[in-house]
C-alpha cells in the first residue's frame, strides 16, 4: 500500500488480438454447452485465439510498439520491460528479453513477473516504484496471455471463459504535463486459497510426464463458484480502499476499468459501490478472460475510443489465481 508521488503516468497504450475469433456457437459444437448459458452466466460472446506458433512475446511485441508509438517514444529510450503472463512462450530465458530483442529496445533491463490475472496492476506499480526511485525514466509495462494451450477443451466450466491477447502501457516520468499521474495503489495476496484456481502440473514439482498431459494437469483447474465470490469481494473492497487512500470520491472517478472475468461478477461489484454505477468499461463480450492481458487491453480500447480522455481519473481493479487483487488510480496521462 502507498500513496504515489505525482509525475509518473502512462503515456501510451496499445493492444493486440489474435486474428481468429472462437464463438459461443463453435463451442456449442466442441461440448455440451449454448450460446445462451454462456452469454446469461458470463456475459461473452466471442474470444480470440492464437495461432500454433504465434506466442505471448510476438503478441506483447505488437501491443508494445503501438504503446511506443502513441507515446512518441523510440524503442532505444526504453529502461524497462516488464513483461507480466503465466504463459510466456518458454521459461528460459524470459519473455521481456525476447519482446526487447523483438522490438529493439536495445538500453532496456527486462523481466517477468506473474500474479495471474492481477499482474499488470502489480508490473505497473512495480514499474512506478522503480521509476520513483529515479533509475529509471521510460517503462514498457506489457500483460499478455496466451491460455488456449492451458485450456481443457473438454470443460465446459472453464473452456468458455477465456481468450489470448497482449496490451501494454509505457510508463514516464518527467513531463511536465502529467499532473497527478499514477495517484494511488492497493494490492494484497492470500496464498492459502491457491488450490482455487491452479494449473497443477505446470511447474517444477514434477517432471513432466506423458501421464500428467493425459490427465490434463496442465490445464487450468477452478473452483468457479468459490472464485466468483471471492473476486466480488475482493476487487469491491480493494476499490473503496484505493478511493480511502487516496481521500477521493467515487463522484471524481471518470471511468472503472475492472478484470474482465465475469459480466455477473463486475454487476456484483456496481451494486456494492453505488457511486460507481455506469462508469465500468467492459470489453469482455468480445475478448472473454484475457488473465494479465484483459485490463491493458481494455485500457488502450477505452483511451482510443475516448472514453478515457487525458486528465481523467481511471479506477482499475483486479483479481486473480493466488489469490490475488489489486486497485490502482491513475490520472490519464495522453
Ligand atoms: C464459471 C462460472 C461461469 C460458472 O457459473 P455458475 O453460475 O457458478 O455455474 P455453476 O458452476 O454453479 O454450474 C451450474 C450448472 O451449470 C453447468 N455448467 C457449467 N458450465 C456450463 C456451460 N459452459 N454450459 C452449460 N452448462 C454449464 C454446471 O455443470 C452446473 O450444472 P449442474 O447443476 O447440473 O451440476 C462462474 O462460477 C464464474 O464465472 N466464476 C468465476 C470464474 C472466473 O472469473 N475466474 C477467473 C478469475 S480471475
Amino acid at each position: 500500500m502507498s500513496a504515489n508521488r505525482p509525475g509518473i503516468a502512462i503515456t501510451g497504450t496499445g493492444s493486440y488480438l489474435p486474428k481468429r475469433v472462437m464463438t459461443n456457437a463453435d463451442l456449442e459444437k466442441m461440448v455440451d454447452t449454448s450460446d445462451e448459458w454462456i452469454l446469461s452466466r458470463t456475459g461473452i460472446r466471442e474470444r480470440h485465439i492464437a495461432e500454433e506458433g504465434e506466442g505471448v512475446c510476438a503478441m506483447g511485441a505488437a501491443a508494445g510498439r503501438q504503446a511506443l508509438a502513441q507515446a512518441g517514444v523510440a524503442p532505444e529510450e526504453v529502461d524497462l520491460i516488464v513483461l507480466g503472463s503465466f504463459t510466456p512462450d518458454i521459461y528460459l530465458p524470459s519473455g521481456s528479453c525476447l519482446i526487447q530483442d523483438m522490438i529493439g529496445a536495445k538500453r532496456a533491463v527486462c523481466f517477468d513477473m506473474a500474479a495471474a490475472c492481477s499482474v499488470f496492476l502489480y508490473a505497473l506499480e512495480t514499474a512506478r516504484c522503480m521509476i520513483a526511485s529515479g533509475a529509471y525514466k521510460t517503462a514498457l509495462v506489457i500483460g499478455a496471455e496466451k491460455l488456449s494451450p492451458f485450456v481443457d477443451w473438454d470443460d465446459r466450466r472453464t473452456c468458455v471463459l477465456f481468450g489470448d491477447g497482449a496490451g501494454a502501457a509505457v510508463v514516464q516520468s518527467g513531463k511536465e504535463t502529467m499532473g497527478r499521474g499514477m495517484i494511488a495503489n492497493v494490492m494484497g495476496s492470500d496464498g492459502s486459497l491457491a488450490h482455487l484456481l491452479t494449473v497443477p502440473g505446470m511447474g517444477s514439482r514434477h517432471r513432466l510426464t506423458a501421464e500428467h498431459i493425459l490427465n490434463k494437469d496442465v490445464c487450468i483447474k477452478m473452483a468457479g463458484n468459490e472464485v466468483f465470490k471471492h473476486a466480488v469481494r475482493c476487487m469491491s473492497d480493494a476499490a473503496q480502499k484505493v478511493l480511502d487512500m487516496a481521500g477521493m470520491s467515487m463522484e471524481e472517478v471518470a471511468v472503472v476499468v475492472p478484470h474482465q472475468a465475469n459480466m455477473r461478477i463486475i454487476q456484483a461489484i456496481e451494486n456494492r459501490l453505488e457511486g460507481l454505477k455506469g462508469k465500468f468499461y467492459v470489453n469482455l463480450e468480445r475478448v472473454g478472460n484475457m488473465s494479465g492481458a484483459s485490463v491493458p487491453v481494455a485500457l488502450d480500447e477505452a483511451a482510443r475510443t475516448g472514453v478515457v480522455k487525458k486528465g481523467d481519473v481511471v479506477l482499475t481493479v483486479v483479481f486473480g489465481a493466488g489469490f490475488t487483487w489489486g486497485a490502482s488510480l491513475l490520472e490519464w496521462g495522453y
